[in-house]
């Protein structure tokens, strides 16, 4: 595999950090074993560190020459809430908390440049390492930036990488513009009056009312949207009544919007309100829609992008990079980064264990990756700035 001959001799070592971090899971903003240990390692490859929130930690790098560029690296060192199921010798000591997503081994691979820059210094100007917090949901990134990274820490340009089953190992993704999408959620709460359910002439029905809304919400994608854009809609719970005998009072309807384009996010969100409204309206029941929108879409800059294809491909062989795979409809908090500062967000192709995906109880970082994302974290570092 096309790595630095350093990383790859350290490759054992290596496993060793990302295992020890897999041991020890940490739910989001409270990875205050693993910032500790991010900022005791990076002190010790003598990088300057400091928090920005309090399990956010940020290391400062100078190079060899002095020169104006400074480039922002992030790893996300969250893990998921939920139990493994792996079997394996290092797994979770934590019930509750699993690293099923990788980011031990994105922490541990944004370590391994860290220490190699700080031995080598072959680069003009500043890296920033971004250790942050509460990737899976809670938005870590935005806190972070919100607690003044950018201000403190400016930087060109940032960048992201995650790994990716389902990408050949050792390949890498990046396109321009749309990477992963915006991820919003809904409650739709459908009140009627209810009654017997021999007698529907005398009541109002939300169960009748929720079914019309599931299926009118499917025309959202299939008639509102752009069909060469692309849109998800999926009401995931249903919930209503408690007798065969009973038309009940209340009809709860959830799920997730998914959407590439702020203006499609906008008319989605817009044709969800009017259809639980209008359609419960039609058949005589109030419809109450809250919306919630999380994590915008994560969208390349054109130049960063291009940036990475082109260090990849020194890296791992043009033949293994990909700039035309279509966008994941999965979301990424990286989004905000990019919202405060160019960059862009990548995939590393990884093979999951026994063919399990991110998320899954029985998934475990490819720790072949090590070696090869730090490599592309140093190459990127020693070309930008070169
Ligand atoms: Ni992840």
């Amino acid at each position: 595999m096309p790595a630095l001959p350093a990383l790859l001799a350290k490759a054992d070592e290596l496993a060793g950090w990302r295992r020890d971090l897999h041991a020890h899971p940490e739910l989001a903003f409270r990875e205050h074993r693993t910032a500790d240990t991010v900022e005791r390692r990076l002190r010790a490859f003598g990088v300057a560190t400091h928090r920005v929130t309090e399990t956010g930690v940020v290391g400062l790098l100078e190079g060899a020459r002095p020169g104006p560029g400074r480039l922002g690296l992030r790893a996300d060192m969250d893990a998921l809430a939920m139990e493994e199921r792996t079997g394996l010798p290092y797994r979770s000591t934590h019930p509750g908390a699993f690293h099923g997503c990788g980011h031990d081994g994105h922490t541990t691979m944004l370590l391994a440049a860290a220490r190699h820059l700080s031995e080598t210094r072959d680069f003009a100007g500043a890296v920033r390492f971004i250790f942050q917090p509460a990737e899976e949901g809670s938005a870590g990134a935005k806190a972070m930036v919100e607690a003044g990274l950018f201000e403190r820490f400016p930087c060109d340009a940032v960048y992201g990488l995650h790994n990716w089953p389902g990408l050949p190992r050792g390949h890498v993704a990046v396109r321009p513009g749309p990477m992963m999408a915006s991820a919003d959620q809904f409650d739709v709460l459908l009140t009627a009056s209810g009654g017997h359910a021999a007698m529907p002439h005398q009541c109002t029905d939300p169960v009748v009312a929720a079914a019309h809304i599931v299926t009118a919400l499917q025309t959202l994608v299939s008639r509102r949207a752009d069909p060469a854009d692309a849109a998800v809609v999926s009401v995931t719970r249903v919930e209503a009544g408690s007798a065969y005998n009973v038309i009940p009072e209340t009809a709860l309807l959830r799920g997730t919007v998914r959407s590439l384009r702020p203006e499609t996010r906008d008319a989605l969100e817009a044709g969800v309100r009017q259809i639980a409204v209008g359609v419960g309206a039609a058949l005589g029941v109030s419809a109450t829609v809250d919306y919630r929108r999380g994590y915008p879409s994560t969208v390349n800059d054109e130049g960063p992008a291009a940036v990475i294809a082109r260090v990849a491909s020194d890296v791992v062989g043009a033949e293994r990079v990909h700039t035309d795979r279509p966008p994941s409809m999965g979301a990424e908090d990286f989004a905000f980064l990019l919202q405060a500062c160019p960059g862009a967000y990548f995939w590393l192709g990884a093979e999951g264990r026994e063919g399990c995906g991110l998320h899954h109880p029985g998934f475990d970082f490819d720790d072949a990756l090590l070696p090869i994302g730090a490599t592309l974290w140093v190459r990127l570092v020693e070309t930008e700035l070169s």
